[in-house]
């Protein structure tokens, strides 16, 4: 068997392994299989793709490069992942996107410089032979486009997540006009590349598509960064895809496609949980205006001692935990498992309510949890638990602000209007674990923290659950 046909076998194989690494990430029990499927799929594309490019015709210095650009590459992945917090998960994920846009950028402005910019030369007159210049002036622009508009997309995605730049939208005038209008002229300009490749066309096309990236993601609020981020990934299945076209890759296409059509659709879900309209996401806020600046009075609120809480705790009968992103930053999900186990031993019902975008990425409570061995079915997606508020008798909110608002329920003008919330205020007694009056990610004040059966508990939320397990199991011994 030649070198080509056993790696087109092994392309194959690599490309079963990637759909069963996206079916096993689909649940939690099976989604360390599905990072091993993944893991094992992308080795085996490595060494068909060299091997490959080894039996075609590289040189010994090209080799010498992979190698080194891939050890290197492989260096610097495994020190950041093995280092990242979870919380900084979504950033370092749109970082990554980013890395995939500049490579299709770069894979086509490497495809022009090969064949439309060296009309003479052996390749161009080979596609011209075969009438596939134009097919191949095509794959260059689209792909130099759907790049360059990740990778500016992506790091714009970065900043905001990483909190180096602010999360509000960016309401340019006119904004929608300018989306509009870029893509207008990506149309027409591809067209007149096709025509007649010019280096200078290429050139204004990727210099509009940076600005389109840059645009589409700035003009996005902070509330609406999970869809971004998922979005992105999208993005970067589709250039990897047009990178695939360029390269003559047949696993690069269906990879490309593969992450392309699953980041859409979890896109698509996720809009779908959070009620935002897909359309206008992906079209960089398209319909969403900036809403009138919230200088109400919401009135006084409310605290309680960790002593408080724990006297509330003993005498209940039921107890719903909504945990959120600042129970991540706290590391408190290990306190929040061991109150959980102490109150289950007194005979008290708890539960944990997960809101779908809870924390910073989808499933980050789930995984939390799970580390800290809190049982899989007394942790409830929020469809599943949100009509058993009214009757519970306490609800504990730990470090959650925007997934727990009545403002999206009760007041249309709020900039999270329509988002499914978890309806914490129908229990009994609310309390909230977080360190000040701040808003939340989406910058919108909690009127929860105004009502009458709330009450904040202020302070770092695993020093707080530390106080209340202690004050609980003092009171156990008197
Ligand atoms: P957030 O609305 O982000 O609120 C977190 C709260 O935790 C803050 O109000 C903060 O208040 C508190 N906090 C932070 N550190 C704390 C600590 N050490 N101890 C106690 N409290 C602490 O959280 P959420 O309800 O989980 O909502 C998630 C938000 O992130 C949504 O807007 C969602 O759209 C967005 N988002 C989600 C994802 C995904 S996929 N899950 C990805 C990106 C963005 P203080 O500062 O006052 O303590």
């Amino acid at each position: 068997m030649s070198v080509e046909t056993a790696a087109q076998a092994a392309y194959l194989v690599a490309a079963l392994l990637f759909i069963l690494a996206l079916a096993g990430l689909s649940r939690h029990e099976t989604a360390r299989a599905g990072n091993a499927f993944g893991i094992a799929g992308m080795t085996v594309a490595l060494v068909a793709t060299v091997a490959l490019a080894v039996t075609r015709d590289m040189s010994s210095t090209g080799l010498i490069l992979l190698v080194v650009a891939t050890l290197i590459g492989a260096a610097v992945g495994l020190y950041r992942a093995s280092r990242v917090e979870m919380t900084g998960m979504p950033e370092l994920i749109a970082l990554l996107h980013s890395f995939v846009g500049l490579a299709a950028v770069l894979v086509g402005w490497n495809g022009y410089l090969h064949v439309e910019a060296d009309l003479s030369g052996s390749e161009a007159a080979l596609l011209d032979g075969q009438g596939m210049l134009g097919i191949h002036s095509a794959e260059v622009v689209i792909g130099v486009f759907i790049g360059a508009v990740t990778f500016t997309g992506s790091i714009v995605a970065f900043l905001k997540l990483s909190a180096r730049i602010r999360s509000n939208p960016l309401m340019l005038p006119g904004k929608n006009l300018i989306n509009v209008g870029v893509l207008v002229a990506f149309v027409l300009l591809t067209a007149w590349f096709v025509i007649s490749p010019r280096l200078w066309l290429l050139g204004v096309v990727t210099g509009l598509a940076l600005l389109l990236g840059w645009h589409l993601v700035a003009s996005i609020g902070g509330g609406d960064m999970p869809v971004v981020v998922s979005m992105l990934n999208s993005y970067s299945g589709w250039a990897a895809a047009a990178a695939g076209f360029l390269l003559e890759n047949d696993l690069l296409i269906v990879v490309g496609a593969l992450v392309g059509s699953s980041g859409a659709y979890l896109s698509y879900i996720m809009c779908k949980a959070m009620n935002r309209s897909f359309l206008s996401v992906i079209a960089g806020g398209f319909g969403i205006e900036a809403g009138p600046a919230d200088d109400r009075d919401y009135g006084e609120h409310r605290e309680i001692t960790a002593e408080g809480v724990a006297d509330l705790l003993t005498t209940a009968s039921s107890v719903i935990i909504t945990p959120g992103y600042g129970m991540a930053v706290a590391q408190a999900q290990h306190g929040v498992a061991e109150l959980t186990r102490v109150l289950r031993d007194r005979g008290v019902e708890v539960r944990f309510g997960i809101h779908p975008v809870a924390g910073r990425l989808p499933g980050h409570m789930n995984v939390l949890l799970a580390e800290a061995r809190v049982p899989y079915d007394i942790v409830c997606e929020m469809d599943e638990i949100n009509d058993d508020f009214p009757g519970t008798s306490v609800v504990l909110v730990i470090g959650a602000n925007d997934t727990v608002n009545p403002a999206a329920t009760e007041d249309p003008a709020s900039p999270i209007a329509g988002m499914p919330v978890l309806k914490v205020w129908e229990a009994d007694d609310v309390i909230v674990f977080k360190r000040s009056m701040a808003s939340g990610y989406a910058g919108v004040q909690n009127p929860l923290f105004f009502r009458e059966n709330c009450a904040m508990l202020f302070g770092d939320a695993k020093e707080r659950v530390d106080d209340i397990l202690r004050a609980v199991t003092t009171s156990a011994r008197v």
